[in-house]
């Protein structure tokens, strides 16, 4: 496996922490995060197979900055709930048992807050928030965050941030695509602020810079943050490629690794997660093109799961690190790529 693929199957140094390969698992909601908010038993095997698979670094899925103002998910870390900083260190720990680094996705919705849950949304009072008032296509009414609000959200990135790392993560990742919050403030198709945070490229990237200030000041030098960024909102509406590429030069000196996917869950889902139907790796020209342009790691994904594929992206430098969602073949082939005591010789 490493002889065939010596690119795919090489170490990366990302910020302070060694990855054992370049194949990296995506974020995939967890299913059953309990009532008080914290990880299952369920979610938690789920993850230790990915890890056990061969992923060098597995991650653990929307955990919420800020639930009195987002209900998009049900996870969230808090130190005032018993169990939740020991959910968290043991769903750690059985990624890192295998040698796979844990890492955790910090996200806010935004306007798409109880998108899934609206009933209860409802019944907890929680209203929608966005970089600017809308009204959502499902008739929900959405309110413009003030900047008082705007703080006590970057705050909470890095007070979540901090209790990942006390709990064993390794790595942060900070969800900025997909139409959630951050990427509602770069977005011109949702922003339209006359503040310091709308208009301008620049003002539309103070949130995620503040965000990611915030949360390097709660971890410190070294802990690797990946920020997770649609390389094109693929609609006319929304932003393009070229401003893609001017959005990543501005938050790269805050981030070690760069994670491009594509698209805006409410309209281009189908481009976000690319069906049977796309071609195989649709969205690596986004990550190729953006790579040419910043000094950072550039992480791809969308639909792979070919090592061959996966080889070329690496080795021909489109990318430094491949990642993968809806794949069986964790178990099989890529545990061979860096086999640990637990998977050898399957
Ligand atoms: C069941 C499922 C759950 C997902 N949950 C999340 C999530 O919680 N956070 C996130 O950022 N992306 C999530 N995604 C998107 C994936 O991380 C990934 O971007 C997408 O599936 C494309 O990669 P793939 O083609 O390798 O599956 C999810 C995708 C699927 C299929």
């Amino acid at each position: 496996m490493i002889r065939k693929y010596p690119n795919l199957c090489k170490p990366i140094t990302i910020g302070r922490v060694t990855f054992r390969n370049r194949m990296f698992s995506t974020p995939l909601g967890g299913t059953d995060i309990m009532n008080d908010g914290c990880i299952g038993p369920k979610s938690t095997a789920f993850y230790e197979l990915r890890a056990k698979g061969g992923a060098a670094a597995v991650t653990v899925s929307e955990c919420m900055v800020h639930p009195a103002t987002d209900g998009s998910h049900a996870y969230h870390l808090d130190e005032s709930i018993l169990n939740s900083l020991a959910c968290a260190t043991y769903t750690a720990d059985a990624i890192r048992r295998h040698g796979a680094m844990p890492s955790m996705e910090l996200s806010h919705s935004g306007m798409y807050a109880g998108t899934y849950m609206t009933d209860k949304t409802k019944q907890k009072g929680l209203n929608q928030w966005s970089a600017s008032a809308c009204t959502r296509a499902d008739g929900v009414e959405v309110k413009a965050l003030t900047k008082d609000m705007i703080a006590d959200i970057v705050a909470a990135y890095g007070h979540v941030a901090g209790l990942c790392k006390r709990a064993g993560f390794e790595m942060i990742m900070i969800h900025g695509g997909h139409g959630w919050l951050i990427n509602q403030f770069f977005s011109p198709m949702f922003n339209h602020r006359d503040d310091e945070y709308g208009g301008s490229l620049e003002n539309r990237c103070r949130f995620a810079i503040e965000v990611l200030k915030s949360v390097r000041a709660a971890v410190g030098p070294g802990f690797p943050i990946e920020f997770r960024l649609s390389g094109s909102e693929c609609v006319p509406e929304g932003y393009d490629l070229d401003e893609g590429i001017r959005i990543a030069q501005q938050i790269e000196p805050y981030i070690d690794l760069l994670h491009v996917t594509a698209g805006t869950y409410q309209k281009t889902f189908g481009i976000t997660h690319p069906s049977m139907f796309e071609e195989h790796g649709r969205n690596v020209y986004l990550a190729a093109e953006i790579k040419k342009r910043v000094k950072v790691p550039v992480a791809t994904l969308g639909g792979l799961n070919d090592p061959a594929q996966m080889e070329e992206i690496i080795a021909s430098g489109k990318a430094d690190v491949v990642y993968m969602g809806r794949r069986r073949t964790w178990c099989t082939w890529a545990a061979r790529c860096w086999p640990t005591p637990s998977c050898r010789g399957r």
